[in-house]
């Protein structure tokens, strides 16, 4: 039995930024992203006669050490749906070079959706979100197109993603701007687990996150698009507070973080609409409407010499090919 599944990845527009569970990967708040659609993850998957699971990803065969994440979640899997099978998963991500994204949330979702369709587990799309979180925590979003709700919950069966607007007609597009593809220092969890146990402002963040949910939310039905961009940045800029009144602190800006973070705020300046977001890396991803897309990315490429540019519309959920 072989089975291919794609997933897209997805950006947090409200963080999801500290776990209450790290077993189940609870996290403390819920949070909501949007589907985007030009960087995905194809995962085939062959149950084999073997009793070791065997991992290639973009067409190279995974060592013991590479693969530990993946292998720990099939066994997670197994234990879940009581089942001995084994696998050959064969992953291909396509994020563009450079994209500046990180593949886990695409990555985690095709991998439960393959699982779901080869061992036939008539999973329904909460319970692939919820399989999908075992896997990495953001990839509960991406079983879903377009705005996504996480609901935080308080148990491996209360935690998965809801969607708002699969298919929202609303003129957003997403301008992501790499500056370094080099895997981070610090991983999403670690940089989460000192902020929690460490930031003063940790408990601000909750609150903030609830209030800056419902407001998103009033947004996006009312296709406020200057609201959606002021919380999304606001939220994100909050999100990396923790990091640096972490002890001891830490951040995952560059210098050219910061620079661009500036020239998005110097576009406003001037009336074009641009809004950044960053993840727990040192690439800006620019909200955008189409109308200020071209003169966002031309300002850029101005300024700096040494950055790529990749742009992604709304993408949909998990499907199978
Ligand atoms: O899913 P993880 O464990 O890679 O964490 C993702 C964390 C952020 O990307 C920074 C925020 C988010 O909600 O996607």
């Amino acid at each position: 039995m072989t089975r291919t599944a794609r997933a897209f990845t997805n950006i947090a527009l409200i963080k999801y930024w500290g776990k209450k569970n790290k077993q189940w990967k609870l996290p403390y708040t819920n949070s909501l992203s949007l589907t985007l659609d030009r960087f995905y993850t194809d995962t085939k998957l062959t149950i084999i006669d073997s009793d070791k699971d065997i991992v290639s990803l973009n067409h190279k065969i995974l060592n013991d050490q590479e693969n530990k994440r993946i292998l720990n979640y099939l066994d997670t899997v197994r234990k879940l749906y009581s089942f001995e099978d084994h696998f050959q998963v064969d992953t291909v991500n396509h994020v563009p070079t450079s994209a500046g994204f990180a593949s886990s949330a695409s990555g985690f979702a095709a991998l439960a959706g393959a699982i779901n369709e080869t061992k036939q587990l008539n999973l329904n799309r909460q319970e692939l979100s919820i399989l999908a979180r075992n896997g990495s925590g953001s990839a509960s979003r991406s079983i879903y197109g377009g705005f996504v709700e996480w609901i935080a919950g308080d148990s491996n069966e209360t935690s998965f993603a809801k969607p708002i607007d699969e298919t929202p007609k609303i003129d957003l597009v997403l301008l992501s701007v790499v500056i370094n593809q080099q895997s981070k220092k610090i991983s999403s969890t670690n940089g989460m687990e000192n902020s929690v146990k460490t930031s003063p402002f940790y408990p601000n963040w909750v609150t903030l996150v609830a209030s800056e949910l419902q407001e998103i939310k009033q947004a996006i039905a009312k296709k406020d698009l200057q609201k959606i961009g002021e919380i999304a940045e606001h939220n994100a800029m909050s999100m990396h507070a923790l990091t640096l009144s972490a002890n001891p602190s830490f951040t995952y800006f560059a210098p050219e973080t910061i620079r661009i973070i500036q020239i998005v705020k110097e576009l406003r300046q001037k009336g074009i609409f641009a809004y950044a977001t960053i993840d727990a890396g040192p690439n800006v991803k620019i909200i955008c409407t189409k109308e200020s897309l071209e003169k966002v990315q031309t300002y850029i490429e101005q300024q700096l010499s040494n950055v790529n540019t990749v742009i992604a519309n709304i993408g949909s959920g998990i499907q199978y090919i």
